[in-house]
């Protein structure tokens, strides 16, 4: 399945399911990564591994609906299967959802519905959680909220600060999501209210 990449930062999950896709079982293929930040990390993964990239920076259009719609154009131009969200910090808006709602994923550093937006690190640390994690879920139209796939624990240690836990998170994080797109990628996903159902039932 070809998935495209939204990234707006270092790129560490990006390039997880870049070396997940060097086995020709995994199934999923990034086609290409797609940024609004001209000097995200993610865009270095994508060219050392000779993927297309392309940036949509807010700055250049008139409106948010002017971005969101160049956005889905972009993504489409990829003829892309899924597309997965991974620390992309724009809030995809009404032409991107009507493109590519029920296929895209995104990942986000806390146990949804806990902590949502984007500070869910610092909130869940601040709150004084003794387990957070990572949760993968589906874009819907709010913030964090769509049908939830996957989620993974992971223990706050004393002495955790916000980036000691965030790196604990992302550790667990890049697996869950590589584990999950892969599933997707080999066997569909369907959505049936809140419930999300991956693969084919094994007959
Ligand atoms: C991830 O933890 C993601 O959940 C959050 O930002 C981080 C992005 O990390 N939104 P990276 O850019 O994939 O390294």
């Amino acid at each position: 399945a070809r998935v495209v990449v939204l990234a707006s930062g270092a790129g560490s999950n990006l390039a997880a399911l870049l070396d997940a896709q060097a086995d020709p079982a995994y199934g999923a293929r990034v086609v290409a990564v797609v940024t609004d930040k001209p000097g995200a990390g993610a865009l270095d993964h994508a060219r050392a591994a000779g993927v297309a990239c392309a940036v949509v920076e807010p700055s250049d259009f008139a409106s948010r609906e002017d971005w969101d719609r160049a956005l889905a154009e972009t993504v489409a131009v990829f003829h892309a299967d899924y597309v997965v969200s991974a620390g992309f910090m724009r809030i995809l808006g009404r032409s991107f959802l009507t493109s590519f709602g029920g296929r895209t994923l995104n990942t986000h550093p806390a146990l949804l519905p806990a902590f949502p937006g984007a500070h869910g690190v610092r909130d869940a640390l601040a709150h004084g959680v003794r387990i957070t994690g990572c949760t993968v879920h589906l874009i819907d139209e709010g913030v964090d909220t769509g049908p939830i796939v996957a989620q993974a624990a992971v223990a706050v240690e004393d002495g955790d600060d916000e980036p000691t836990l965030h790196e604990r998170i992302k550790a667990v994080e890049r697996a869950l999501l590589v584990e999950w797109v892969g599933k997707i990628a080999r066997g569909g996903l369907s959505v049936e209210g809140r419930r999300v159902v991956v693969g084919t039932p094994e007959v």
